[in-house]
């Protein structure tokens, strides 16, 4: 199928399965995949190693300001880089994960990290993925796809993917991160997450990731008159 050169922003709750569903679209129609949501994490690694967040989790956004302009964070082909360490395994730590969500509500943080994805987005042929792509980063994407799917269903999936990774996470405490994290997310002031009113919305809490590139497939030859 031939798509035509745009950008593709996918939003929607933690866990929903985002990055794996852009990644195969990526893959499959040769386009830039970008995971906003690890920029955030890389900030967050940063902030953890530098001091800049306390033990009971207060941030010292005075001190984070002062940094931002070391942060130098950027992906490759293997992953996301803070300088030049590939930081894609630290930044998925339940720790790093507990973390974000303020990291990500401030303002300042928001706008470098922005600024970073409209580079990117300047490429065009883009799947991004994130809370507020279609809504402030690309509100001009010309497909707008919003993911959702029951709490249990992510919590397990999260649960799994740490369990392959060698971790020995506790059910519940993931379900907990999880919830706090669509709280903050879609509470916070700058950005919130919510559904941009033109964004298609996928609910997989039952779909294979087979039956979520025929429905992409669907959607891409509505639009766009695909026939094939
Ligand atoms: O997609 P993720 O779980 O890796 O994202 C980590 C956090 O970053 C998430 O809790 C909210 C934040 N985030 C955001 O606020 N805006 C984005 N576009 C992407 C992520």
């Amino acid at each position: 199928m031939n798509i035509p050169d745009i950008i593709v922003a996918v939003d929607g709750y933690s866990s929903t399965g985002k990055s794996t569903f852009a990644k195969l679209v990526a893959d499959k129609y040769s386009f830039l995949y970008l995971d906003s949501g690890a920029l955030y994490r890389g900030v967050t690694l940063y902030a953890l190693e530098h001091g800049i967040i306390a033990e009971d989790g207060a941030i010292d956004e005075a001190g984070l300001k002062a940094s931002m302009d070391s942060i130098e964070l950027d992906f490759r082909t293997d992953g996301t880089y803070l300088g030049d360490r590939c930081v894609e395994k630290d930044i998925r730590t339940l720790e790093v994960s507990s973390h974000v969500s303020p990291i990500s509500a401030i303002p300042f943080v928001r706008a470098f990290v922005d600024d970073k994805l409209h580079a990117f987005g300047k490429k065009k042929r883009v799947i991004m993925d994130g809370r507020d792509i279609g809504t402030t980063v690309f509100p001009d994407a010309e497909v707008k796809i919003f993911m959702t799917a029951s709490a249990e269903v992510r919590a397990q999936r999260r649960f799994d993917e740490m369990k392959m990774k060698g971790e020995d996470p506790v059910f519940e405490d993931v379900m907990k991160n999880l919830l706090e994290r669509d709280y903050i997310d879609s509470h916070r002031e700058v950005s919130p997450l919510t559904r941009a009113a033109d964004a298609y919305v996928m609910d997989n809490s039952d779909m294979t990731l087979h039956e979520e590139t025929v429905w992409f497939q669907g959607l891409c030859q509505g639009k766009f008159g695909i026939l094939e």
